[in-house]
């Protein structure tokens, strides 16, 4: 649905025409129906990357297709939403005469015009709000009614830059609530966010950007599973398991007859499991405890 090849973006700034690198040789590809999300600190390149996809700016070198389009080509947009970052619409306008005035730029003839309307408030649940100024819609109000505006052409892909910030914890669930409703319908959705939580818990796959590059990218489990800090065992102790893995273990917390082994890796599991077969005790569970996205991250931006 969106592929880009080697987007690089080199930003000439003040009168000395210094260079900044926002992006550099980004070469990515989003799926059919799929949420992605693009993560990355704050000036990863996200914003520019996104500018990119939607015309606003050119690529310095590179090329991006959306549906199998170059991104010049004007048959693009006509069936891409977008969210822009931040967004500020005229306050003064009701919810409604808002996305009709959208709606009337798009030309949509007005019968469809109002029918859409419609569904977009229920399908963002701001139902009952079409009647008020938007300068008393809450933020995460106004990233909805910003989300049904890139909706309103009824899109196969869209694309939300940092459609969760600003947002209090419910704002967030909302937001996340409705992409995962707009994947039900069958699009595409292609979000960036800097907060770690936001694609943990709806992405299919993700990205990760730091300073204009792309540092990994796939399903956010097996990108953090190949990080493995420990083992967690549980074991049932009926007698002499605790002293025989004392020492193979990082770490053992005993509470009565239970054991909670901290192990660091394979090897130490299989001769623990050996062990507790032998005394005769049971085996609860095995838990790897895997980097969390913070962990990740943080490991990400350290390797530079
Ligand atoms: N119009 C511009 N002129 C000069 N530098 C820019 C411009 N837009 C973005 N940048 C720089 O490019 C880098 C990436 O910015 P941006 O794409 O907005 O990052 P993000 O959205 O990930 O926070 C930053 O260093 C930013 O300062
Ligand atoms: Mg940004």
């Amino acid at each position: 649905m969106i592929r880009t090849e080697g987007l690089t973006k080199v930003f000439t700034v003040g009168f000395r025409g210094r260079k900044v690198r926002a992006l550099e040789g980004l070469t990515l590809e989003v799926k059919r129906g799929e949420i992605f999300g693009f993560l990355g600190p704050n000036g990863a390149g996200k914003t520019t990357t996104i500018k990119i996809l939607t015309g606003l700016l050119y690529p310095t070198e590179g090329r991006a297709w959306i549906m199998g389009r170059e991104i010049g080509d004007v048959s693009v947009k006509e069936r891409m939403g977008f969210l822009p970052e931040n967004p500020s619409f005229y306050e003064y306008l009701t919810g409604l005469e808002f996305l009709n005035f959208y709606g009337q730029l798009l030309k949509i003839p007005y019968d469809e015009r109002l029918h859409r309307i419609g569904e977009l408030f229920s399908l963002v649940g701001l139902e009952g709000a079409e009647e008020l100024q938007l300068r008393r819609y809450s933020k995460g109000m106004i990233q909805r009614i910003g989300i049904a505006q890139a909706l309103l052409n009824n899109p196969e892909v869209v694309i939300l830059d940092e459609p969760m910030s600003g947002l209090d914890p419910l704002g967030r669930k909302e937001i996340r609530d409705l992409i995962l409703r707009l994947r039900d319908e069958g699009k595409t959705v292609f979000f960036s966010t800097h907060i770690l939580s936001d694609v943990e818990m709806i992405c299919d796959r993700v990205a990760i950007l730091v300073k204009g590059r792309l540092k990994a990218v796939g399903p956010l489990d097996e990108l953090l599973g190949g990080y493995v800090k420990s083992i967690e065992v549980t074991v049932r102790d009926p007698g002499g398991v605790f002293e025989e893995v004392k020492d193979l273990a990082e770490r053992v917390i005993r509470r009565e007859d239970l054991l909670l082994i901290s192990l660091k890796d394979e090897e130490t599991v299989e001769r623990v499991i050996e062990v507790v077969r032998e005394r005769k005790g049971r085996i609860h569970s095995i838990v790897p405890q895997r980097l969390s996205l913070e962990e990740y991250f943080v490991k990400m931006q350290e390797e530079g």
